[in-house]
């Protein structure tokens, strides 16, 4: 069966930048099999002229079990890992309850648009094999990975190093890293690790060709702590010798990197995952975006939930801008002075095909033939069209009722017709 939604499709040019244009899509067998721009006429299934049609969004940093935690606040990460995350973790080691929580948060990551994922479940093997086997059903784009601890702490959530590199090992193997939904190697973070841990992380990534997901520098007192167990080595060349750095590699924050550190990341092509909403929340720091991409570096964009309060990435999109600006006002730049600040169309590009583009995923965050059908069918209840820049009020004024539909593999997995039965508010 062939469908066809109309209305102003969200495009983005070889520059970064997004931008819109009338025309109709239409889809058959999960797959976008033809895109013709022009008037949308009345014949279309779904939308019509005032309908926004973007891509769905890609959020390349999030916890699964760290949803239920959003808003612990005023603590700094440490403290709030050991207090807030690792509890929570906890709870996942009872599969059943770790089984319906990864369908509350796929119905809420659908609820805001979300289609693509770069995920974290925790260390129990089980639970994040019941995650990838729920986001692959639903139809989702994305890696899912075990969390990788064996530092002793804490005890419910460490596991030996040949028990965590044989089950994420056979996670690889049943979710092959080509695959629509894939498992990744997540060695939590350094202080979560020993050293033969990671080395053999690395190790595995390379003989799969995985998605290495990680923490790097997010706050002054982990670096700290990580200089002071890894005898003075840099974050990154603990990293490094690791095995863990490569074109493959989301390193989660990215905040606090010296110059030489920023050419490591830069010279191994590794990606940066900004978290702006998740560093503003913890107060761990701005991470200063234009720097990294003047350094060579390539940076994605992550809601990092639960440190992260944002789970729609229009939202955490309008916060790097945000972030941008005050970086530059406090680095004496002028807020129009657009290669400091990015601007929403950049936005709107970073949240689409710019993260597919850093993941190598031909297939998703954009709308072209041979693309996954994974939209989301946008109706904004003000004159967008018609204000100096609609894409900055389409970002700035975001509200998530906005959000009609969000279809995966071409099905209407949220919305008013969609087959679970939740209405679209
Ligand atoms: N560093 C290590 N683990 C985590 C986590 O779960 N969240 C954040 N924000 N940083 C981390
Ligand atoms: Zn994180």
């Amino acid at each position: 069966m062939t469908i066809s939604l109309g209305g102003q499709i969200l495009q983005s040019d070889s520059g970064g930048r997004a931008s819109l244009r009338s025309g109709v899509i239409e889809v058959a067998d999960g797959q976008i099999v033809g895109v013709q721009f022009g008037k949308v006429s009345a014949q279309v299934d779904f939308g019509d002229p005032e309908t926004l049609i973007s891509p769905g969004f890609i959020d390349t940093h999030l916890h699964l079990p760290q949803f239920d935690s959003i808003g612990a606040a005023g603590m700094q990460l440490l403290p709030w890992l050991g207090e807030v995350i690792f509890p929570a973790e906890q709870h996942w080691n009872d599969l059943d309850w770790a089984k319906s929580m990864i369908q509350r948060v796929a119905a809420q990551c659908l609820s805001v648009g979300t289609t693509g994922i770069c995920a974290y479940g925790t260390s129990s093997h089980d639970a994040t094999i019941a995650a990838l086997t729920a986001f692959r059903e639903l139809g989702f784009r994305g890696v899912i990975g075990q969390v990788m601890m064996d530092s002793g702490e804490p005890p419910s959530l460490s596991r030996p190093a040949a028990q965590l590199i044989e089950e994420v090992n056979q996670s690889l193997e049943q979710f092959p890293p080509a695959g629509r939904m894939a498992a990744a190697v997540t060695p939590r973070f350094a202080l979560s690790c020993s050293e033969a841990l990671m080395r053999q992380a690395g190790e595995l990534a390379a003989q799969h060709d995985a998605m290495v997901q990680t923490h790097l520098a997010e706050t002054v007192a982990e670096c700290a702590e990580v200089a002071r167990r890894f005898e003075g080595q840099p974050y990154v060349e603990v990293y490094r010798q690791a095995g863990l750095l490569g074109p493959r590699s989301l390193l989660g924050h990215g905040i606090h990197l010296d110059p030489p550190s920023q050419r490591v990341l830069a010279e191994t092509d590794s990606i940066i995952v900004h978290c702006p909403t998740a560093n503003s929340f913890l107060g761990s720091g701005m991470m200063n975006r234009h720097s990294h991409l003047e350094s060579g570096i390539r940076v994605s964009l992550g809601s990092d939930i639960g440190a992260g309060f944002e789970r729609s990435m229009v939202r955490v999109g309008r916060s790097m801008i945000e972030t941008a600006m005050r970086v530059a006002l406090d680095n004496d730049h002028a807020i129009d002075d657009t290669t400091h600040v990015p601007t929403a169309a950049e936005a709107w590009h970073q949240i689409t095909a710019g993260n597919a583009d850093l993941l190598d995923w031909e297939d998703a965050g954009r709308i072209q033939v041979g693309a996954s059908a994974d939209l989301v069918l946008i109706r904004p209840d003000l004159p967008w069209q018609e204000t100096r820049s609609p894409l900055s009020t389409l970002m700035f004024a975001w509200d998530d009722r906005w959000i009609k539909a969000t279809f995966l593999q071409g099905r209407m997995s949220y919305g008013a017709d969609a087959e679970s039965g939740r209405q679209s508010p």
